[in-house]
């Protein structure tokens, strides 16, 4: 897979698919099966709203990408705060129909908070937010949005092709249970005990629910976390041939390579802000460089900046650390020019990456120090 639009072809290829109108209606009374389900469990699934495609924008001015067609995400300024924690920082976002994808960031950046303000699970501090133009839960009730989440309670006893078959029964239409399973690769584990299954199969029975109301848009908040490399591969491989129908599909991920495999997009979000929004290749070029590690009592920073080679430089008491597209050159000076010892060459992660693009050196972040 090269960056050169190949990944956007492979999952684009082949027409639109016919959307089937869906109508939902009231959930079974105690039937508390799924957190896929997060989003069955919300009162607006008692809506008998008619699945629609995507609307028209109707009027000038109004939301809208696409040759008058809305965009599938759109958030602007978008703030969120939990009490004093600001987990949301002004999010502007435009997802149009057909796009695959990522969403980056480290642990606590804003991913799980962003993607429930797009399910309509919880409402932004400030800003503005539209999927597919409407409000998220009317897209959400219009079967326009579905989502496969982190976590979630499966009932350990049912066997999978029951639980589809329940939670199908959520909606007043669907797609058949034996389709969806069949395109989450799970037909034949059908009969298998939930409890039995491993955590790549039941990710892939979220995903089969998640796809009983022919989503047009996707969500994944990290669906492979904790899998093995076997069960990203497997998970993958079925997310991938049905996104090749057009599905558009946004993604949550920690992994850089899972963001570079299977999107054709990646957003980075780092402490409640977007701080990069491009290729794959473009964002693998940011995680690149090394960090020189060294002690180096009373290091003048001021001169190892003047190295040549030398992006950043932090000295921490005794240590400094320097980050650098040219590592070699920065080890040689300071074995060569300095006292430094104890010397340690690493590869600069994602996270170093992100911290070195939101940091300004007194733990604020700025986004607008990232030049691509
Ligand atoms: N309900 C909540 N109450 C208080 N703080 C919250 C709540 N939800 C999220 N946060 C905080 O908001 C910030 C963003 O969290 P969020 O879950 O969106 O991050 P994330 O990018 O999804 O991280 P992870 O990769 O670990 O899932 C974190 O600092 C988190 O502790
Ligand atoms: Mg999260």
């Amino acid at each position: 897979m090269d960056g050169s639009g190949g990944v956007a072809e492979w999952f684009r290829q082949g027409p639109a698919k016919p959307r089937t109108p869906v109508r939902f209606r009231s959930p079974p009374p105690g039937l508390d099966l799924l957190s896929a389900l997060r989003l069955a469990s919300m009162p607006m699934l008692g809506s008998t709203d008619q699945k629609a495609s995507p609307p028209e924008a109707s009027s000038a001015g109004s939301k809208r990408s696409h040759g008058g067609m809305p965009f599938a995400i759109e958030l602007k300024a978008v703030s969120k705060s939990f009490g004093t924690v600001q987990a949301l920082r002004g999010i502007d976002l435009v997802v149009t129909p057909g796009e695959v994808m990522a969403f980056l960031g480290p642990n606590g950046a804003g991913k799980t908070s962003t993607i429930d303000i797009v399910l309509g699970l919880s409402h932004p501090s400030s800003g503005e937010v539209s999927v597919y133009g409407m409000e998220p839960r009317q897209a959400v009730s219009k079967g326009l949005v579905s989502a496969v989440m982190q976590t979630g309670g499966l009932l350990k006893d049912l066997t999978v092709a029951e639980t589809v078959r329940y939670i199908s029964k959520l909606f007043g239409q669907s797609r058949p249970a034996a389709e969806v399973m069949e395109r989450a690769g799970i037909t034949e584990i059908a009969e298998r005990r939930v409890g039995k299954c491993s955590g790549g199969e039941q990710q892939r029975l979220r995903f089969a629910i998640a796809l009983l109301p022919d989503p047009e848009l996707l969500i994944l908040d990290e669906p492979t976390q904790g899998m093995d490399v076997e069960g990203r591969r497997e998970f993958w491989k079925a997310i991938r041939q049905d996104a090749a129908k057009g599905r558009t599909i946004v993604f949550a991920t920690h992994y850089l390579e899972e963001a570079d495999a299977y999107a054709d997009r990646v957003v980075l979000i780092a402490r409640g802000r977007i701080v990069a929004d491009g290729t794959a290749v473009e964002v693998k070029s940011l995680a690149a460089g090394r960090t020189v590690r060294a002690t180096l009592p009373g290091a003048d920073p001021v001169a190892l900046r003047a190295v040549p080679g030398a992006d950043s430089v932090e000295v921490r008491g005794d240590t400094v650390l320097i980050h650098s597209s040219d590592a070699d050159n920065v080890a040689r000076f300071l074995l060569n020019q300095t006292a430094a010892y104890d010397l340690e060459i690493t590869a600069r992660g994602l996270e170093e990456a992100f911290v070195a693009l939101t940091s300004d050196g007194d733990g604020e972040t700025s986004p607008k120090e990232f030049v691509p």
